[in-house]
């Protein structure tokens, strides 16, 4: 498994945390940025993350700004991607079991280190269900045109 993480200003410390996290876990990552405190603009480090994630390069991206929302809607604008902005375990493992997310975004203002960390750990570890959810996703690919 393969993991693309981004982050803006605002999500810096919570990524060196899952990047922490990752690496107890075994999981191989890369971190696309950014890398100091200075004040960027999310969208530039949601693109790249959320492009290679929908060529197949890597199998799941993490967002984190200062609430996942912002990288959230500028990673689905991206063909491929769901991008799901989660703040609880349960959602975390139903966007991947219902609606097969392949990014997550999550907020660092929003959620703590260790309950980033349980979302995570879900995320990583639930698998799509497929059936009728596949359906419902191949549904929403065709609204991609
Ligand atoms: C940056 O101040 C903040 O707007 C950003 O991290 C994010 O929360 C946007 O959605």
């Amino acid at each position: 498994m393969r993991v693309l993480l981004g982050s803006d200003h605002g999500g810096l410390r919570l990524k060196r945390e899952i990047k922490q996290l990752l690496e107890e876990m075994g999981v191989s990552y890369e971190d696309a940025g950014c890398h100091g405190e200075e004040s960027v603009d999310y969208p530039d480090y949601a693109r790249p993350v959320a492009e290679r994630v929908a060529s197949g390069e890597f199998d799941f991206g993490i967002l984190i700004c200062g609430t996942g929302i912002g990288m959230s809607i500028a990673a689905n604008k991206v063909k491929g991607v769901r991008c799901a902005v989660v703040s609880d375990e349960y959602s975390a493992r139903m966007s991947r079991e219902h609606n097969n997310a392949n990014v997550l975004a999550l907020g660092e203002r929003v959620i703590g280190p260790d309950l980033a960390r349980s979302i995570v750990r879900a995320w990583l570890s639930t698998d799509f269900a497929g059936g009728r959810h596949g359906r419902r996703v191949e549904k929403i690919r065709a609204l991609e045109g």
